[in-house]
């Protein structure tokens, strides 16, 4: 059983994140969605909120799970025996950091191997803060993220505007 591993901080989860999950599905047994609990990101969304929204999201994909993690994620892939890190590479500027990851990561752990997916052209320029940003500006982000999300993304700025 190949399982493979998908970490990051999902906040939200995002059409882009989606594609990435689904490749991963053609090639490995299941794909471990994790969210990594210590990041240096101020999130919008909590780990549990963010957790859910991946496990809506995916609820029609099989073989997907939905966890969290602390600590390294390469002592994680090994506590869980995963085969493969997953990255999604967007464009080349992600490339180098995803090389530093990907040697770090089989450094600290040389059973685990990073797979990097080129993820679908429109969703290229794609990331949680974007989204964040031209949501809270009220633009439609219809085409970044799913309907569940927009509604969980809505409730967060309900929230934010009656508190000021
Ligand atoms: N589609 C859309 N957006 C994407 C994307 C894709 N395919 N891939 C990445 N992004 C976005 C994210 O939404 C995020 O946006 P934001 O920063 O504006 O919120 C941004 O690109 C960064 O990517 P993300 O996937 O969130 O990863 P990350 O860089 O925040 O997290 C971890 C990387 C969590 C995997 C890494 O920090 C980690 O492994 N941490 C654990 C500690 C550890 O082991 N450190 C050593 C690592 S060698």
């Amino acid at each position: 059983m190949h399982l493979s591993i998908y970490a990051g901080t999902f906040d939200p989860i995002t059409f882009g994140h989606l594609d990435v999950v689904e490749r991963a599905l053609k090639v490995f047994d299941q794909v471990e969605v994790t969210v990594a609990v210590n990041t240096a990101k101020q999130t919008l969304f909590s780990v549990e909120e963010r957790k859910d929204l991946i496990v809506r999201c995916t609820e029609h994909l099989e073989r997907v799970v939905v966890s969290s993690f602390e600590g390294l994620l390469a002592e994680y892939a090994r506590r869980r025996n995963a085969t493969a890190l997953v990255r999604g590479l967007r464009q080349i500027s992600d490339f180098d950091y995803e090389m530093r990851m990907a040697f770090a990561n089989r450094r600290l752990y040389a059973d685990v191997e990073t797979v990097l997916f080129p993820t679908a052209e429109e969703h290229a320029f794609l990331t949680g803060s974007l989204v964040r940003e031209i949501h809270d500006w009220g633009g439609d982000v219809s085409s970044f993220v799913p309907d569940l999300v927009i509604r969980a993304l809505n409730e967060k700025r309900a929230i934010a505007r009656a508190g000021t």
